[in-house]
């Protein structure tokens, strides 16, 4: 983990309701220059909503989020120069072919050199091939490789992924975390990772955060996670065990 200790995401205090339901409910955690962290939780916890606030996609009841220092809901479209989102559900137009997909973003991004940076790209994560196939036509784990390059167009400085390896095949999301790691250690930038392959978490993350009912159950180390919730003198992190234990814990619920 790097030692500059530069805040790069802050978020406090971050409330988001969907009618009566409480989504998310007072989370506050923050990213670090060069950090990438695992952010966790069952199903429902809250996860993909946050992410959704911090993309200034939903606006939250209660809360504030800095990015880059500045605030997002002041800032958005000076900020989002500088930020990147993939996810699991890739959102890019299907009838585009991935050059033309590829393409687009780069002129939102006003991305200098695009066509060369779009096939280095395609090369590193395995998909030049593919390049002139119209995106429906790709399968599950082509798509969302297509989607971590859209996402690492712009030399994101914070990358917001959100179960980025989902539907890719296990020899395939091996390769992708190496070279997510290696981009990782070339740009410095700075990545909040969610998955629920506990596998994954704990070959990237230098940091966890665990949410569940919209709270902040827990945040550490994996192993300092492995020792405050599942063995006290554990040598090695068992994020699996972790998450486990974590998800049947009862959040200190308060009256609402
Ligand atoms: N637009 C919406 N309208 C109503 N409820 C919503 C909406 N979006 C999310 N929710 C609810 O908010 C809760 C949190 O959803 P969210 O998608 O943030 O969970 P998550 O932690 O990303 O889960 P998963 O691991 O399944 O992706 C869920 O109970 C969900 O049903
Ligand atoms: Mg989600």
């Amino acid at each position: 983990m790097s030692k500059n200790s530069t805040l790069i995401l802050e978020v406090k205090n971050l409330a988001k309701k969907f009618g009566d339901y409480v989504a998310v409910d007072g989370i506050s955690f923050d990213i670090k220059e060069s950090e990438i962290l695992g952010f966790l939780g069952p199903n429902g916890a809250g996860k993909s909503t946050t992410i959704n606030c911090i993309l200034g996609l939903i606006k939250p009841e209660v809360g504030t989020i800095r990015i880059f220092g500045k605030d997002l809901f002041k800032k958005r479209s000076e900020i989002m120069q500088e930020v990147n989102y993939c996810s699991a559900e890739s959102n890019l137009p299907w009838s585009l072919t991935v050059n033309e997909c590829l393409r687009a973003y780069s002129a939102l991004y006003a991305v200098k050199n695009a066509s060369t940076k779009i096939d280095e790209l395609l090369e590193r994560f395995e998909i030049a091939e593919f390049k002139n196939k119209r995106m429906r036509n790709l399968s599950f784990g082509q798509r969302a490789r297509a989607s971590l390059c859209k996402a690492l167009l712009n030399d994101p400085k914070l990358l917001l992924l959100d179960e980025p390896m989902a539907s890719m095949d296990p020899d395939v999301v091996d390769r992708g975390i190496k070279l997510l790691l290696k981009i990782q250690k070339e740009t410095g930038m700075s990545v909040l990772y969610t998955s629920h392959n506990m596998w994954e978490i704990e070959q990237v993350a230098s940091k966890v955060v665990f949410v569940n009912h919209g709270k902040v159950m827990a945040q550490g180390t994996a192993l300092e996670l492995t020792r405050q919730e599942v063995q006290l003198e554990a040598k090695e992190p068992d994020l699996r065990e972790v998450f486990i234990q974590l998800s049947r814990k009862a959040p200190e619920m308060e009256e609402k």
